[in-house]
C-alpha cells in the first residue's frame, strides 16, 4: 500500500525523537519515497545525518535556506507530498498545527500540505492531558487530521502514563490501514465483514472455564485479508495471544453464549460473516459463584448444548455471505459435507486439526473448500495469511458467480 508513495515525515523535538529513525526505516522497507522534516528542538535530539542517511534526501531544517534556486522548499514539499505524518509529535508543534501558525520550515510546510496528515503525539502524560493540549488535538481531529493516539506505558520520565510514542510498525501499520480504507478500487471497499477467532470460554466457576486449542491466528489472518481489500472489519474474538490487526474494530467476547450476541447484534447490515472461531459446543449447566472446592468425590460435570451460532445465521441469512469452518480430526469431508447442508452457508473450510502443519495453533494451514454443487477445492500447505487470501478471493469469485445469476 505504502509502495512508491510521496511520505513527508515531520519530527519534532521530543524524547521519541530517536525512535524517528526506526520509522523511516519501516516506511522505506515497505517501499514508501521518505523525505524527513526536523525541527530546532528535533535537531537537538538527533542529528539530520541520521535521516538524510536513512532516507537518501537532504532534511529540510530551515525555512529560509533553500535547496533549489528556483523552487520555494516548504511549497515544493507541500506539493510533493501525498501522506504527512508528524511522528513524534510535540505539545507545541501540535498546539502550532491547531493555530494554523508557520514560524518554522515543519510549521509552515504543514499549513501548505494537502494530503492527507497523520499526527503521531508522545510527550509527558500531565502534557497530554493538559486542557491546552486536549483542545488542540480536537481541533486538529475536527480538521481532518488523523490522531494516531499514543500509547500507555511506562515513559522516559521514570513512571507511567499515557504519552508514549507507538512502535513504528504499529504506526505504520495505522497509515496503512486509513489508505486502504479509502481506496475505492479494493474488491471489499465499503463493505462490512464480521470475522469470529479464537476459541471460547465457557466458564465453571470464576477462576476456571472450558476452551479448546484455537489460537486464533486463521480468524485473525482472515481479518487482515479482508481489511487488505478494503472492507469495514469487525474482529469478534474470544480471548488469544495475538495483536489486533490495526484498522480492524475489535470486539472481546468469552462464551459462545456472548460471542452469540455481538454476532446478532451486527448481523444484519453485513456483507460477509466469517465464523472462523472455535465455538464450544457445550457449557456446563450451572456456573459457580465460587470456586468449587476440592472433594475426597469425584465431581460430575454435566454439560448443556450451545446455541448453534452458524445454523441461526444461516437461517437468517439474506444478503450475507457466510462461510464456516469445520475443524475435525477425522471423517473431515463427511462431517463437512453435512455442516454445509445442514446450515445454509454458502461456503465451509474444513481443515483437520490432528494434521502435523495444521489446523490449531500452528502458522500454516491446509483447508478444503466445499460449496454447494461445487467440487471440494483443496488449498495445500501454506501459511494462513496467504490461506486467508486464498479464501477470500474463492469467496468473492463465489459471490459475483451468484450475483450474475
Ligand atoms: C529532554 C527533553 C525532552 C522533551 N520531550 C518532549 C516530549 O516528549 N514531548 C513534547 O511534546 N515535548 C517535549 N519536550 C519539550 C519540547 O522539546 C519543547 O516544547 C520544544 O519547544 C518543542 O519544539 P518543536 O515542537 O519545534 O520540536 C522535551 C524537552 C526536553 C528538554
Amino acid at each position: 500500500m505504502l509502495a512508491g508513495k510521496h511520505v513527508a515525515l515531520y519530527v519534532s523535538g521530543g524524547i521519541a525523537a530517536y525512535k524517528a529513525a526506526y520509522l523511516v526505516r519501516e516506511l522505506v522497507r515497505q517501499g514508501a519515497e521518505v523525505r524527513v522534516v526536523e525541527t530546532a528542538g528535533a535537531q537537538a535530539f538527533v542529528t539530520p545525518l541520521t535521516f538524510q542517511t536513512l532516507s537518501k534526501h537532504t532534511v529540510y531544517t530551515d525555512r529560509f535556506a533553500q535547496l533549489a534556486p528556483d523552487e520555494v522548499a516548504h511549497i515544493e514539499l507541500a506539493d510533493w507530498t501525498e501522506i504527512a505524518l508528524v511522528a513524534p509529535a510535540t505539545a507545541d508543534l501540535i498546539a502550532k498545527m491547531a493555530q494554523g501558525l508557520a514560524d518554522d520550515f515543519a510549521s509552515t510546510a504543514l499549513l501548505a500540505t494537502t494530503a492527507p496528515k497523520f499526527v503521531a503525539p508522545a510527550m509527558n502524560v500531565h502534557m497530554w492531558e493538559n486542557p491546552a493540549t486536549q483542545r488542540n488535538v480536537a481541533t486538529l481531529k475536527a480538521d481532518g487530521v488523523e490522531i494516531i493516539e499514543p500509547a500507555t506505558g511506562f515513559l522516559a520520565e521514570g513512571y507511567s502514563g499515557k504519552g508514549r510514542f507507538p512502535e513504528p510498525t504499529a504506526i505504520v501499520a495505522t497509515v496503512t490501514a486509513k489508505l486502504l480504507a479509502q481506496a475505492t478500487d479494493l474488491q471489499l471497499h465499503g463493505q462490512s465483514v464480521l470475522v469470529t477467532a479464537g476459541g471460547t470460554r465457557e466458564r465453571l466457576d470464576p477462576v476456571r472455564y472450558l476452551t479448546n486449542d484455537s489460537s486464533g491466528k486463521m480468524g485473525y489472518a482472515l481479518a487482515t485479508a479482508a481489511r487488505d481489500l478494503g472492507a469495514q472489519v469487525t474482529l469478534i474474538s474470544a480471548p488469544t495471544m495475538l495483536t489486533v490487526p490495526a484498522g480492524v474494530a475489535y470486539v472481546g467476547v468469552d462464551s459462545a453464549e456472548a460471542m452469540r450476541t455481538a454476532l446478532l447484534a451486527r448481523y444484519q447490515t453485513a456483507q460477509m460473516v466469517i465464523m472462523a472461531a472455535a465455538v464450544a459446543d457445550f457449557r456446563p449447566v450451572t456456573v459457580a459463584d465460587n470456586k468449587i472446592k476440592k472433594t475426597t468425590a469425584d465431581y460430575t460435570l454435566t454439560l448443556t448444548k450451545n446455541p448453534d451460532i452458524l445454523a441461526e445465521l444461516g437461517q437468517q441469512k439474506h444478503q450475507q455471505f457466510l462461510i464456516g469452518f469445520a475443524a475435525e480430526t477425522q471423517h473431515l469431508l463427511t462431517y463437512a459435507q453435512k455442516k454445509l447442508a445442514s446450515k445454509r452457508v454458502d461456503m465451509i473450510v474444513a481443515n483437520d486439526v490432528a494434521s502435523a502443519h495444521a489446523g490449531f495453533n500452528h502458522d500454516t494451514n491446509e483447508v478444503t473448500i466445499l460449496q454447494p454443487n461445487v467440487e471440494p477445492q483443496t488449498l495445500p500447505l501454506a501459511s494462513k495469511q496467504v490461506i486467508a487470501q486464498q479464501i477470500l478471493q474463492i469467496a468473492l469469485a463465489t459471490r459475483r458467480n451468484q450475483q450474475q445469476k
